[in-house]
């Protein structure tokens, strides 16, 4: 028999109990940044030693951070489903933790890419990406971010795994942010949506299975309702 398939989108929530500060919580690191400072292409060009600056201080968070038990109950449910993580995070937290399929729609700040070439992405050895660090062709290199007014590239694939999800699960995240947050839509009529947060998200013509805790709490709880129901 076919495993059921499932589709987890996670957000800032599901890394906060490892310590990295989600973006709209009160004290959140939009209170104590401007995204028009920091996260978008002109940012970059008006100051970058500063945007270097602000993500350095993002991977040496991740790079200090350890997966929770959020992280763990979905990378367990690889046991009994086929699972693909399709996260707005910039974290590897769901692969330290043994995730195995995950999409960063977002990018991720241990891999930096060419300002010339798109494609040409590298893996970050430490914390620090800084002006004069040069990509293979000799230009600047820049963190491998999606920034705000930047196109999402990995959006249709992630559109088409939603397509085809048995089940839902929505986990720490403020569904503020499209295109990533128009994903919902995507399910299929019959698909159950489940959401993981211990505070209210709405979402127009969503009908969501509310497990209102912590991400650390309620997603061992959901993995084992999961397991429970169709595994
Ligand atoms: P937000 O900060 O907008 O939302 C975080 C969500 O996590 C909220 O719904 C919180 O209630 C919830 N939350 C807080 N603590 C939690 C916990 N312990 N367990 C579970 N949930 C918890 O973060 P995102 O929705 O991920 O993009 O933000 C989306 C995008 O906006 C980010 O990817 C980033 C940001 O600007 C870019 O930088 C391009």
């Amino acid at each position: 028999m076919e495993r059921p398939r499932l589709v987890i989108l996670s957000g800032a929530g599901v890394s906060a109990e490892s310590g990295i500060r989600t973006f709209r919580d009160s004290d959140g690191l939009w209170d104590q940044y401007r995204i028009e400072d920091v996260a978008t292409p002109q940012a970059f060009g008006r100051d970058p030693a500063l945007v270097l600056h602000f993500y350095d201080l993002r991977r040496t968070q991740v790079l200090n951070a350890r997966p929770n038990a959020a992280h763990e109950a979905i990378a367990a449910l690889e046991d009994n489903f086929t699972v693909d993580v399709v996260t707005q995070n910039i974290d590897d937290l769901h692969e330290r933790a043994g995730s195995s399929r995950v999409l960063h729609l977002h990018g991720e700040i241990r891999k930096a890419r060419s300002t010339r070439d798109p494609a040409l992405v590298v893996d970050l050895p430490g914390a620090h990406l800084g002006l004069g660090d040069l990509c293979p062709l000799g230009s600047q290199l820049r963190p491998h971010i999606v920034w705000f007014g930047e196109e999402v590239p990995l959006m249709p694939r992630a559109a088409s795994l939603v397509e085809q999800a048995d089940v839902l699960v929505v986990v720490g995240t403020s569904l503020q942010v499209y295109p990533a947050a128009g994903l919902v839509h995507h399910a299929p009529p019959h698909c159950p949506v489940h959401l993981v947060d211990p505070g209210d998200v709405h979402m127009p013509g969503v009908r969501f299975n509310h497990w209102k805790e912590k991400a650390g709490e309620g997603m061992p709880k959901l993995a084992a309702f999961l397991r429970a129901t169709y595994a």
